[in-house]
């Protein structure tokens, strides 16, 4: 078994307390209704919650777990509108004037960020950054230079340059002014306590279990039900599949390490390379030093078992371009990938009235979120809002695009070729100490996992979204399902949607 660096926790939550409001209690809270009821506390729900409340309206925000413990408690939180390269694609697949909505509204979010935090003055580690896509070598200097000129007809604050503060050689770079960074949680808690009170509510440890829309919607929890007149789905994934959002995405998963640096010998700026092994860079203030965050290594969610390596590089990388002596934080996370690039923003389906969603922010949720947010609370208020054409979530999505496509038909193959094959293990004794293996015992497909005492924790392998068989993943002790993201821990908790079921305990 590999030893890995670093303590292997967030360091957002790390440093932010825990258990910061009630859970949904049948009997204390029955009868809970509000105007609008916003499922899942991340950067989405959670700005979407904080405008409405702001004008007027009631509110009840419903996390399964706690505020920002999802993908918003485990980003690298750089609140920029420079997506890595996005613009010069933008323009060739829908035009100008789109492509210019999409930068608009990002900058927008970033400003708006800017000014609540200015505003409200939270405490929340927020500065004003540079922030730089950059190439290593000439293989994709020329996307680089396409990404400024782009980026600059279309309003945004770019350039190129040949020279940043990392301690290696770059050929060059887009370079965006006065983009932002913070720490996501500390923000994120500041807004979910403004929230709470006056009618409004934040409930933790509450898991929303079925919408039924009507008049009002009813929101069923694992612990009761809420009243409201309209709903927002802000799981990150969504836990409704009327949308069909798990086939127009897919997950990506991605790590990040945590290493203590000194201020005279850390880049200033937030950065992110470009090409396949791209790396993505910043600082953050840790106990009078600071803490070098590098992330990376990402792949499809349930692709891969062997996640300890995607640490092991990251160290590596660390060491040897930043010369840092300890690694002092290591997590993962994953968002999804929209296949157009766009988030998904709006009405679940032509044919609800009152529940919306908001997703598919393609590891730019900082500010796609937070313009989701807006956007949503705009919908809601009946104020006309000029980017909603856009992210219009019954859009016609590009489902014949070639990396949809691909992306589908993998699905289809996992579902029936995992079944077909059987599982290679037949026996609970190949599953060594520290160890996941799917095991196929009198026909049933078993996840099973023996901690480090020897005991063994076995639970279906059958994802309880649409039945595929999930596989291990080493690093984070889980199990994660191949077709559409969804996560459970080695006893078979869900940890990520779509699935909203525990995996079934085997008996
Ligand atoms: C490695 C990595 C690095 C990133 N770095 C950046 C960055 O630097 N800048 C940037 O802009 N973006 C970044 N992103 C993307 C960004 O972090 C995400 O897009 C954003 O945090 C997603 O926010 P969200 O509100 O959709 O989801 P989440 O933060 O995951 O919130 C959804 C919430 O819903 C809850 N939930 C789920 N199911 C239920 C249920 N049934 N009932 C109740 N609650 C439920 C979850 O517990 C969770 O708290 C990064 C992404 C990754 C993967
Ligand atoms: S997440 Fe969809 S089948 Fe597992």
């Amino acid at each position: 078994m590999v030893q890995l660096a670093g303590k292997p926790i967030s360091y957002w939550i790390d440093s932010t307390p825990t258990n910061n409001f009630p859970t949904l209690v049948r009997e204390t809270f029955e009868g809970v209704s509000v105007d609008v009821a916003i499922v899942g506390a991340g950067i989405a729900g959670i700005t979407a919650a904080y405008q409405l409340k702001q004008a007027g309206k009631t509110v009840a925000v419903l996390e399964a777990d706690q505020i920002s413990v999802g993908t918003s408690g485990h980003t690298t939180a750089k609140v920029t509108s420079l997506h890595q390269l996005i613009y010069a694609d933008l323009i060739k697949q829908i035009g100008e004037a789109k492509a210019r909505l999409y930068a608009e509204s990002n900058q927008a979010a970033v400003e708006w960020v800017a000014s609540l935090v200015e505003n409200e003055q939270i405490d929340c580690d927020f500065s004003r950054q540079s922030t730089f896509t950059f190439a290593e070598s000439e293989a994709t200097l020329s996307e680089v230079k396409d990404e400024v000129e782009a980026a600059v007809t279309l309003g945004l604050p770019a350039s190129f340059v040949t020279e940043t503060t990392l301690p290696f050689p770059i050929v060059g770079a887009v370079k965006f002014d006065n983009q932002a960074q913070f720490h996501s949680r500390k923000y994120l808690l500041h807004l979910a306590k403004t929230i709470d009170g006056d009618g409004s509510y934040v409930f933790e440890k509450t898991r929303v279990q079925q919408v039924e829309e009507g008049d009002p919607c009813q929101v069923i929890t694992d612990q009761g039900v809420v009243s409201a007149k309209d709903v927002l789905v802000t799981t990150n994934a969504p836990i409704l599949d009327q949308g069909l959002f798990f086939a127009k995405t897919y997950a990506k998963r991605s790590y990040i390490i945590g290493a203590r640096i000194s201020p005279d010998r850390a880049p200033q700026g937030m950065f992110i390379g470009t090409g396949q092994n791209y790396r993505s860079i910043r600082t953050t203030p840790f106990n009078g030093d600071l803490l070098l965050l590098i992330g990376g290594e990402g792949h499809k969610v349930g692709s891969t078992s062997d996640t300890e390596e995607k640490y092991q590089k990251l160290e590596d990388y660390a060491r040897s371009r930043f010369g840092v002596e300890t690694i002092d934080y290591r997590w993962s996370t994953q968002d999804l990938v929209s296949f157009d690039r766009l988030p998904f923003i709006g009405k679940l389906t032509p044919f609800n009235q009152h529940v919306y969603v908001a997703t598919g922010f393609s590891l730019w949720g900082m500010s796609n979120g937070t313009l989701s947010g807006l956007l949503l609370a705009d919908t809601i208020l009946g104020q006309e809002n000029r980017w909603a054409e856009l992210y219009d979530a019954t859009r016609a999505t590009p489902f014949v695009k070639p990396q949809s496509l691909k992306e589908n038909i993998d699905v289809g193959v996992h579902w029936i070729g995992d079944r077909l094959k059987g599982l290679r293990h037949q026996s609970f004794d190949d599953v060594a100490v520290g160890d996941g293996k799917l095991v196929t015992i009198k026909g049933k497909q078993i996840a099973a996992y023996r901690d480090e005492t020897g005991t063994l924790h076995a639970v279906s392998a059958t994802c309880t979204h649409l039945g595929c068989i999930v596989n291990w993943n080493s690093a984070e002790k889980s199990w994660d399902c191949p077709c559409h993201g969804g996560r459970f821990d080695c006893d078979g908790k869900v940890l990520h949607g779509p699935p909203i079921k525990d995996l079934e305990p085997y008996s």
